[in-house]
């Protein structure tokens, strides 16, 4: 405020000088105006200094901008990190791939990999992955396989043992996300630790929001990048608490755990009630690139869209009304924010 006044001062002392103002109407701007050429040159000189000044600023900054993760590194494992959890179904060499990446960022405690195959992991690859963990020279997060007999979609809910961090960021084996993106996020988690922080938005829609009849329609991508309202971020690339493995597979109604066994599908949609159901609050939408390197997944295929919807109102029967919270709320890195500078074109346009 005060340098703010001082500038004013400052200015209306010059402007005085020029216009021959008294001192009885100090705080009021000049009613002349220069010429508009004089003014766009003035405006031009001051955006560019400007411009100047930001770049400098944001290049200084990003030579010494401090970095948490030196935090992380300094507190022993499984204090202040994470555990990351893949899960894998045979697409051994994008497996390979996510768990070198994520084993080798900073905050991460372990990196367990949830195996739903009927055929056990062959030594190789048991040896290829476990062994990633040594790549990064040392300093990379331990590796672990859980094995399940069964194949189900619940299986990456099922509570890990040994399991010692609350943030749990789960993830499918083909999606890479940035370990910088990754810290940013987990930090978001921690302000929020009952929610589900993730990168991946969808939205619940009411089909007919003019009737009585509740019946909804899944919102994909699309909708949410329109509407900027999303009620769900998926598990394929979330943070959550720990203790939303434990509710999920032994509180949750066992009906909506059967439905996901036999449908095949809906255990982020799944999640993402029990979560909302608990905290009656929205997740929160990371705003961050992330690497898609396969391309074979469920949601290339066709009536996807439709399987979903029936997922939606499956499940908002099963619990007698409808848990999720829409929100708009987009949590952003301001680090990255100083790209706005373009907006400061608009002040002098
Ligand atoms: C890792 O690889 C080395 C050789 O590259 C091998 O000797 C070692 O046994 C492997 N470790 C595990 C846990 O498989
Ligand atoms: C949803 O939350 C309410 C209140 O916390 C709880 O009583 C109810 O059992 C939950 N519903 C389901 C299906 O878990």
């Amino acid at each position: 405020m005060v340098p703010k006044l001082l500038l004013l001062q400052k200015l209306q002392a010059a402007a005085d000088r020029r216009y021959g103002v008294g001192s009885g109407r100090r705080y009021q701007l000049p009613h002349r105006h220069p010429s508009a050429a004089g003014r766009f040159t003035a405006c031009f000189v001051a955006c560019l200094l400007a411009l100047a000044a930001v770049t400098t600023f944001a290049l200084a900054l990003t030579l010494h901008r401090p970095d948490p993760a030196a935090a992380y590194a300094a507190s022993p494992r499984g204090g202040g990190g994470y555990a990351v959890v893949i899960n894998t179904w045979k697409r051994y060499d994008l497996l390979r791939r996510s768990v070198a990446h994520y084993s080798g960022c900073a905050g991460v405690d372990v990196v367990y990999i949830v195996w739903s195959e009927p055929e056990e992991p062959t030594e190789d690859l048991r040896r290829s992955i476990l062994n990633c963990s040594r790549w990064g020279g040392g300093a990379a997060a331990e590796v672990r396989l859980v094995i399940n007999t069964e194949d189900s979609l619940n299986n990456r809910f099922i509570p890990i043992q040994g399991l010692t961090t609350d943030a749990v960021f789960s993830v499918d084996d083909d999606l890479i996300v940035p370990c910088s993106t990754l810290r940013f996020a987990f930090g978001v988690w921690q302000s929020a630790p009952s929610a589900m922080v993730g990168f991946v938005p969808r939205m619940h829609w009411l089909a007919d929001p003019g009737s009585d009849t509740k019946e909804y329609r899944y919102g994909s991508w699309w909708s949410v990048w329109w509407t900027g309202t999303y009620s769900m971020v998926l598990s394929k690339a979330s943070f959550f608490h720990r203790q939303y493995l434990d509710l999920y597979t032994n509180h949750m109604l066992p009906s909506i755990r059967d439905y996901v066994n036999e449908n095949r599908n809906c255990e982020d949609i799944a999640m993402s009630f029990l979560v909302a159901n608990v905290t009656g609050a929205p997740p929160v939408w990371v705003q961050g690139r992330i690497f898609e390197i396969g391309s074979s997944g469920i949601s290339s295929l066709k009536g996807h869209g439709l399987q979903r919807s029936r997922c939606l109102n499956t499940f908002s029967a099963m619990y007698g009304h409808m848990p999720l919270v829409a929100t708009t709320v987009k949590a952003v890195d301001s680090r990255t924010s100083w790209f706005c500078i373009v907006r400061l074109a608009y002040l002098c346009a």
